[in-house]
């Protein structure tokens, strides 16, 4: 239901996002459960009103009731980069294992170094 209804403004992890025209959609992580629900049903700023023909009272609270662990980050999967959502984590993974195999490339074509500079052999 979190991910139907509100992951698409507010990031699958709660984060918060961007939206057009500069517009965000704040982050849930310091929302009570009764701001989760107020927020649903009035519909502030931007935000659509969910009012209860589209989410039930138990919907509603089951989507504040998830909405309310997302702040509990601790993280299972490892270091968690902020939570930021998977495409942008994503992206910083491709970035660092890019940059860490173009070094093992570097490292594994590297030429040679003359065994001994000072030596005048080379110099013929
Ligand atoms: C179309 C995008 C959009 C969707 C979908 C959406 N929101 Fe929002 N939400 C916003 C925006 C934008 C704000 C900020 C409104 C303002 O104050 O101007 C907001 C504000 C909130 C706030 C207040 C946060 C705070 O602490 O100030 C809560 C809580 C909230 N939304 C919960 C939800 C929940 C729960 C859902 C799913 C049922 C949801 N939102 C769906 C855009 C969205």
């Amino acid at each position: 239901m979190y991910r139907a209804n509100c992951a698409a403004c507010h990031n699958a992890s709660g984060s918060g996002g961007a939206l057009s025209q500069g517009r965000a959609a704040p982050t849930l992580w310091n929302a009570t459960a009764t701001q989760l629900v107020e927020a649903m049903r009035t519909g502030p700023g931007q935000m659509p009103v969910f009012g209860p023909d589209t989410l039930s009272r138990s919907e509603a609270d089951n989507i504040a009731a998830y909405a309310l662990t997302l702040s509990n980050r601790e993280g299972r999967g490892g270091f968690d980069l902020g939570a930021i959502g998977p495409v942008p984590e994503g992206f910083v993974a491709w970035v660092a294992l890019t940059t860490v195999l173009f070094g093992v490339m570097r490292w594994i074509t590297r030429r040679p170094k003359p065994a001994n500079s000072d030596d005048d052999r080379g110099k013929r």
